[in-house]
């Protein structure tokens, strides 16, 4: 039997705030309301998921550093490091394992500086604006490239 594909669900600044966020865009599920809705559909695709969120910069750089090796995958909504954070790029690049960038609310939609993505080029596939949704399709992404 194959072992379960290991994959890091990732959060950035401000969404340990789920559940206190507008939600208009961002819907009314709490992080860990969301972290337990992925671990479920990954666990129906025969996937393990491991959650970690951060608000500090560094933190997060040297978190995704200590996945090297350990993960097949990661599913990853940077949140605003998004729209700027080339360190937290270069850590994703570093990674070496396929992600997704996903987005709870349609940032294509919104202010343009949420137009902006610096780590989009370097994804596997991007989805935005499909609240949870996103993840599940962001799983059924990674099955297929790492089948
Ligand atoms: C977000 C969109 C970002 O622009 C914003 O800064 C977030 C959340 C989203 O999930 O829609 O914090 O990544």
């Amino acid at each position: 039997m194959s072992r379960p594909l290991s994959i890091a669900l990732l959060h950035g600044p401000n969404i340990g705030m789920l559940g206190r966020r507008p939600s208009a865009h961002y819907g009314t599920l709490t992080l860990r309301e969301l972290e337990d809705l992925v671990r479920g559909w990954a666990a129906e695709r025969g996937m393990r998921v491991g959650c970690f969120q951060s608000d500090h910069e560094g933190s997060f750089v040297e978190h995704v550093h200590g996945l090297a090796g350990l993960v097949d995958g990661a599913v990853v909504n940077p949140g605003a490091w998004t729209h700027y954070a080339w360190s937290i790029r270069d850590a994703l690049e570093i990674l070496g394992a396929p992600f997704v960038e996903v987005h709870l609310s349609d940032v294509e939609a919104r202010e343009p500086h949420r137009r902006v993505s610096v780590v989009r080029d370097i994804a596997s596939a991007a989805v935005w604006g499909k609240g949870p949704d996103g993840y599940r399709e962001a799983l059924d992404h990674l099955a297929g490239v790492l089948a």
